[in-house]
This record gives structure tokens, sequence and C-alpha cells, in this order.
């Protein structure tokens, strides 16, 4: 079946909301890397070498630990693709400042990986094992179209993972002993806030552009959501799944999105 496409006709509908030229946001990602590294080296040793965490917790980490790494390596490559086929300039632009967010946040997550003493050859396991998002970003990874890699990528999945399950994550994480996670969780979040933004600014003016625009936007949510119904399986991930689609439906429901499709 071919993919349904949606054209911006009037793009000037469009603004980066969050008013970033190339100067201000390598100035904006020195700030916040070097904000990270300090709250990282405030860590005490034990806690990045993960000796504060129970063997049980380490154990069903590694599930947590590929739900981190594999969707921000996805997004690496899917923002690429959308800064590639962009149709305007400036939606070019938020994606390739992007880039450079998701490639610093799968560095964080790798990081993670090797002080936990995982091998590599664990990590792909983990993530095409039952439960994970895997089959949500794998299908990411085969679209070409910016805007459908935006509606499903930012506006769906960031818009919903970034506050909400972020910040269970990272209290989830706390609670354990692992406070390094939970460092890394907050300080991808400042990120993903910025990216959920811009999605949502475009599904605005797709909106504004053309009213009939809804549709398929809601036709990508739904299709998004469905994918995610592996991970709504089961107890285990049941807090995650909530914090997600709370989150969500802050985002959807004031631009006229309803949740139809939901799996549960
Ligand atoms: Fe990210
Ligand atoms: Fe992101």
């Amino acid at each position: 079946m071919a993919r349904e496409r949606l054209t911006l006709r009037d793009t000037s509908r469009f603004k980066d909301p969050a008013g970033l030229t190339w100067e201000r946001y390598v100035a904006l990602q020195a700030r916040e890397r070097e904000r990270y590294l300090a709250e990282r080296a405030a860590l005490p040793a034990e806690a990045l070498a993960f000796r504060t965490v129970s063997p049980r917790y380490l154990d069903r980490a590694v599930e947590q630990f590929a739900n981190n790494y594999f969707p921000e390596e996805a997004a690496t490559r899917y923002i690429a693709t959308a800064a590639a086929n962009a149709p305007f300039e400036a939606l070019k632009t938020c994606c390739l400042f992007q880039l450079a967010d998701e490639q610093r946040h799968l560095e964080m997550d790798r990081d993670v990986f090797e002080r936990a003493g995982i091998p590599e050859r664990d990590w792909l396991p983990a993530w095409e094992s039952p439960g994970t998002t895997c089959r949500f970003f794998r299908h990411l990874l085969e679209l070409e179209d910016t805007i459908e890699i935006l509606v499903k990528g930012n506006f769906v999945a960031e818009g919903a993972a970034g506050p909400g399950t972020f910040a269970v994550l990272a209290d989830g994480a706390e609670a354990r002993g692992d406070v390094f996670s939970a460092v890394n969780h907050r300080a991808r979040v400042r990120d993903e806030t910025r990216h959920i933004s811009f999605a949502r600014v475009l599904v605005r003016a797709l909106i504004d552009d053309d009213p009939s625009n809804l549709d398929v936007i809601q036709r990508w949510q739904d299709e998004s959501l469905q994918l995610f119904v592996e991970v709504a399986r089961g107890g285990e991930r049941r807090e995650w799944w909530e914090g997600f689609l709370a989150s969500y439906y802050k985002i959807a429901l004031p631009l006229g999105l309803t949740p139809s499709a939901l799996p549960i």
C-alpha cells in the first residue's frame, strides 16, 4: 500500500518555536553538555560503577538500558533521513539540531551499558525481546518522508515518552540506587521537550493549512500507538505505559487528536 503523504503548502506557518540559529544552538548544546558533565562528576564513584544497585536490579535493567539506547540510536538515523528529505529549510534546521542532541543521548546510554559491565553481545537480544519499543522504532527506520517521521517520532512517541515516562524512569532508577541513569534521563528530557515543541508547531501548521490533514495525522497516530501495544503487555511496564499515555494526551487532545485506537 502506498504511504499517505502530507504537504505544508504555506511553509511560513512553520517557525522553530525555540528560535534557534546555528550559533545559538551550539551555545545551548555546550551549556547542556557542561551541565551534564558537572552532574555526572558529582556522582559517587560507586554509583557510576553500578555498585549501589542490587544484582537483581542490574539483571532486570538490561532491558530498560536497551529501551533507552536503541531508540536513541534509531533517532539519530531517522532524524538524519528527515533532515535529508526536509521539504523546506526551517524544518531541516530543526532536524539537524535534533540529530546532534540524539547523538549525545546515544553516547550517554552507551556509557551506561559499558559502566554497568554489560557485554555488547547482550544489548541487541535485550532490545529484540518482547515488551520493548523495538517494533515501533523499526517502523520509523523504514520511513522516508520527513513529515511522517516527525509526526510519528517526535509528536507521538517523544510527545509521550518525553515528559511522562522519563520522569517515571528517572524516579524509578533513583529509588533503586541508580542515580546515574536518573541524571541521564533528566538531561535527555530537556532536549526532548524541544523536539516535541517543533513537531507540535508542525502539526498545528498542517491542520491550519488544510483541516483535512487531521485525518492522516490521526491515522499515523493510531498506527504508532498500535505498534506500542507490545510494551503494554504484562504488568511490568504498567507504570511506564501509564506515564506514556498521560503525557501523550496532554499534547494530542488540545490539537483535536483523539486516542481512537488505544491498545488498552
Ligand atoms: Fe533522544
Ligand atoms: Fe529526541
